[in-house]
């Protein structure tokens, strides 16, 4: 029946001389020249791709500024935060615990610790408060590097850690630090007035919420801490802070409070989908 079978050393033949085919030289079927050939259009192949991939990298690279982000979000409205955080923006301590709140402490201690005056006296300048820091650039020229303002610690006052170490968590009157993001090139007002903070409790919270004392006064965040160049452009920025201490706080009781930014150019609506679009609220509860 399988007359025509062939035998496993013919198999092996036919395979050897695939492999190398001494009579017509051909070398897994074909000639040297013709792997030549198909050796030399690859290499054409690749080196165009990877030209092209090249040219187009470059660019687009052209088109980036080392300073500025070439999409930025056209929202104005900076975020805002709150120092200490706590987990999911509630601080909650007992008074008498000191463990508690020891936490809170650290972490302000580690948050102010670049707004030391002997640092900022080192890494910035003093401004004139009231009116932008203006340092553009001409042209093409870069005004770089841009110099910032001091923002010393001492600002703060009771909550600058400086007179009361405890930022007022022993005694039930607790800071609350409260920054605002950054964003390149804001501009917060028109008519010369500085932005301001101010905190309110939310519904039916502010009976036991008590009075609120801001740090610098009236919770100002100074003109001539904008604008903001960016990290590249200026690379000792320090935000500037406001401090709000509660100074009359009904003990075991959840209060929330929401803070905001007041300044003509950042508009809130009520709508406001991003929750931390020129506001920040969080949870207090100071127990005894
Ligand atoms: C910050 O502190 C330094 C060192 O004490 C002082 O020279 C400087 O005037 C202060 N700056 C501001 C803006 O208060
Ligand atoms: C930033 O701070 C360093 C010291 O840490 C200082 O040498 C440098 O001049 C500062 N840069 C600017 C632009 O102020
Ligand atoms: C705080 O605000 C009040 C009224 O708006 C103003 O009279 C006062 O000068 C402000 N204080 C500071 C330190 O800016
Ligand atoms: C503190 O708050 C309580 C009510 O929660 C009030 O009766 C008391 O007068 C307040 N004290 C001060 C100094 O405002």
């Amino acid at each position: 029946m399988a007359k025509d079978k062939k035998s496993c050393g013919d198999v092996i033949d036919e395979w050897k001389e695939f492999v190398w085919n001494p009579r017509t030289h051909e070398f897994l079927g074909r000639t040297a020249s013709s792997w030549g050939l198909i050796l030399l259009f690859y290499l054409v192949f690749y080196t165009c791709l990877g030209g092209v991939f090249a040219l187009t990298m470059y660019v687009l690279l052209q088109t980036l500024d080392d300073y500025n982000p070439t999409y930025q979000d056209r929202l104005a409205i900076p975020g805002m935060m709150i120092r200490p955080r706590g987990e999911a923006l509630e601080i909650v301590y007992s008074m008498e615990d000191t463990e508690s709140w020891d936490i809170y402490v650290e972490s302000l201690d580690t948050f102010l610790a670049p707004y030391d005056e002997a640092v900022q006296a080192r890494t910035n300048v003093e401004c004139l408060p009231d009116r932008y820091f203006l340092q553009e650039d001409s042209g093409e020229v870069r005004n770089n590097p841009k110099r910032s303002c001091q923002f010393n610690r001492s600002a703060l006052l009771q909550c600058s850690g400086l007179e009361d170490r405890f930022y007022g968590y022993r005694d039930g009157k607790p800071c609350i630090l409260i920054k605002l993001n950054r964003v390149i090139g804001l501009m917060p007002s028109k008519d010369g007035e500085s932005p301001y903070i101010t905190c309110a409790a939310k519904t039916d919270d502010s009976e036991i919420m008590g009075e609120l004392e801001y740090f610098p006064p009236n919770g100002t965040l100074n003109l001539m801490y904008f604008p903001y160049y960016g990290k590249k452009a200026q690379v000792n920025y320090s935000q500037p802070l406001v401090a709000i201490k509660f100074l009359n706080i009904t003990l075991n009781e959840d209060i929330n409070v929401e803070c905001r930014i007041n300044a003509d150019q950042i508009k809130l609506s009520g709508e406001e989908r991003d929750k931390f679009a020129g506001r920040v609220s969080f949870k207090l509860r100071v127990n005894s």
